[in-house]
């Protein structure tokens, strides 16, 4: 049988070793163990971990709220995971508990050329707030930064009020 990440949970400081593997495998940002530590005590972080039945980490996400402002710091699902809700599940989830400690938005830049990214937000409810020229650097040159804000569900989305039973798909 094919394990379910079924579960979405605070990531804690025994995660930080797979979630800094599976966030330099998604996305090849250089941050440490000791980094995800740092932010899974952080209490203005809202470290969230996608979880399969064995306990491996499937996804990872992290929102910093500030008053009441929020960030998406990172959102990060293991490739073999991918396409099967689990980003939308983490974001519903993240974007759920950012609201319930205050945050009326939350911000993030993604890079133009992102496409999975660019719909899961839109999906999610995030809005396009601006542009950053050149911001992120390739190898085949550079590439704008969508800015995007999400300000509150809209009528008609997910129930956000118990993310934790959000479904995944199976394949
Ligand atoms: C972006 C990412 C987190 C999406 O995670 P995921 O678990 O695959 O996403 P979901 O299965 O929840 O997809 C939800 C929706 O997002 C969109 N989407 C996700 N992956 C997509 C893809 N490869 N192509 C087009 N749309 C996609 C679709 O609208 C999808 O709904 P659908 O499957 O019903 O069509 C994942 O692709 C990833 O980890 N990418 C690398 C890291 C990254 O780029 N992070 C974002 C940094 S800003």
């Amino acid at each position: 049988m094919i394990p379910v990440a079924d579960r979405i949970a605070r990531l804690m400081p025994a995660h930080s070793d797979a979630a800094a593997r599976l966030h330099r495998e998604s996305l090849g940002e250089a941050w440490s163990a000791s980094d995800w530590a740092r932010y899974g005590a952080d209490e203005r972080v809202v470290a969230l971990g996608a979880f399969a039945e064995d306990g491996s980490l499937a996804g990872v996400l992290l929102i910093r709220v500030v008053a009441d402002e929020a960030e998406l710091l990172t959102i990060a699902v293991a490739a073999t995971w991918r396409r099967r809700g689990i980003g939308e599940g983490l974001l519903a989830a993240g974007l759920a508990e950012a609201a319930r400690r205050g945050a009326t938005s939350v911000h993030l830049e993604v890079a133009a050329d992102n496409a999975p990214a660019l719909r899961l937000y839109r999906r999610t409810g995030f809005c396009r707030s601006g542009r950053r020229a050149g911001y992120y650097s390739r190898p085949a040159g550079r590439i704008d930064a969508v800015l995007m804000t999400w300000t509150g569900a809209r009528p008609g989305d997910r129930d956000l009020t118990d993310p934790v039973s959000i479904r995944i798909k199976k394949h």
